[in-house]
């Protein structure tokens, strides 16, 4: 059997200077610091004033391989992780390929939502696993902003934009990287969670625009609660699965969208807070970059260490949710 498995070896993570905080909100929109904080949990995120997605994804690129110590030459396939893409095509794998100068590089991008990340992550450590690739960088990262109705108190205040990236490459060291992952979808959660403009459904129109079509739609209380169960229920299983006891987790990675749907999860599996890494205050849901901006900074401030225990969990749109299990290499 082959015993090669994908491990993390580098990560990095970028997100845009301007930070605005839940009072912005309060100038024009009937909303207040307080609800956004005890509904949510967050208390300011960042919005890029201006550039794409891959414009936030370069310097989480470069942070990523700078670290490692690898020229972007060096890299053999890039997978992105977004909702928001450049452009519809080419895909933002071919931009960033292009804007890092990845000569020797194919790639492509994956639509999960906010458990895109996951996906790309279980997608890329295949490459690595099979033998065919050496150095596979997944990124994750959206502009949240371009595509969230300043308009609407429901979805905006949830949003911020960011990118992620780590480095995968094969270890033959036994029981390091990606060890398990459980994924799933539900296409049932379209109605809850969308946005149904700009593709061969509603192409853009004057009309698609008016009605807002080209904006993230959420049912919130329909979301959530799906989120609640969906999350707690995949991560408990990949505990069990692998016979993983909370005192063995050092980390619980989730994906930051609330909270309150975090704490649920940790409580699901008994989990103390302390052992769960939380940034929704700092970024609020930066959709496919909220676990590689985590994982970056745990790591730079010392909190990750080569044994540890990380279990991932995400729930997004389509739905889409799942976990993964990862032990730390390095
Ligand atoms: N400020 C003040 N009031 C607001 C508000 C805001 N920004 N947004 C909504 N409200 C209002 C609602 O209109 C509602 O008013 P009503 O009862 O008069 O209709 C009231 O607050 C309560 O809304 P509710 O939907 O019950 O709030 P909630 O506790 O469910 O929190 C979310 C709303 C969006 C924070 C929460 O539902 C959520 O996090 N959902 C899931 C997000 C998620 O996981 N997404 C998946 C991945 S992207």
């Amino acid at each position: 059997m082959n015993s090669t498995k994908a491990i993390i070896t580098s990560v990095g993570h970028y997100v845009p200077p301007d930070v605005y905080d839940n009072h912005y909100f309060e100038e024009f929109l009937d909303t207040n610091d307080q609800w956004i904080r005890e509904r949510t949990g967050i208390i300011e995120r960042r919005f890029a004033k201006d550039g794409a997605t891959s414009d936030l994804a370069v310097p989480a690129i470069k942070m990523c391989l700078d670290r490692r110590g690898l020229a972007p030459e060096d890299i053999d396939c890039i997978i992105v992780a977004t909702v928001t893409p450049d452009m519809f095509f080419p895909s933002t794998a071919c931009v960033l390929q292009e804007k890092i100068g990845a000569k020797n590089a194919w790639g492509f991008d994956l639509s999960g939502a906010c458990s895109g990340y996951l996906f790309a992550l279980a997608t890329g450590a295949q490459f690595i696993e099979s033998g065919t690739h050496k150095n596979v960088l997944v990124v994750g990262a959206d502009k949240m902003s371009s595509i969230i109705d300043f308009e609407d108190r429901n979805t905006c205040i949830l949003f911020g934009d960011g990118g992620g990236a780590v480095l995968l490459e094969p270890s033959e060291e036994e029981g390091y990287g990606l060890l398990d992952f459980d994924l799933h979808i539900d296409g049932a959660g379209e109605p809850y969670l969308h946005m149904r403009g700009g593709g061969s459904l509603n192409p853009p129109t004057q009309e698609s625009v008016a009605n807002k079509l080209h904006y993230v739609f959420q049912d919130g209380k329909a979301v959530f609660k799906e989120a609640v169960i969906g999350m707690a229920d995949t991560t408990e299983r990949i505990m069990k699965s692998n016979n993983l006891a909370p005192e063995d987790v050092r980390w619980l990675v989730p994906h930051q969208a609330n909270l309150r749907i975090i704490k649920a999860t940790a409580d699901r599996i008994e989990l103390p807070m302390e052992n769960v890494m939380v940034n929704i205050d700092k970024y609020g849901n930066t959709t496919a970059a909220t676990l590689p901006i985590c994982l970056s900074e745990w790591w730079e401030n010392g909190n990750i260490a080569k044994g540890d225990n990380l279990i991932l969990a995400t729930f997004g749109a389509g739905y889409t949710w799942g976990s993964g299990w990862l032990k730390w290499a390095y």
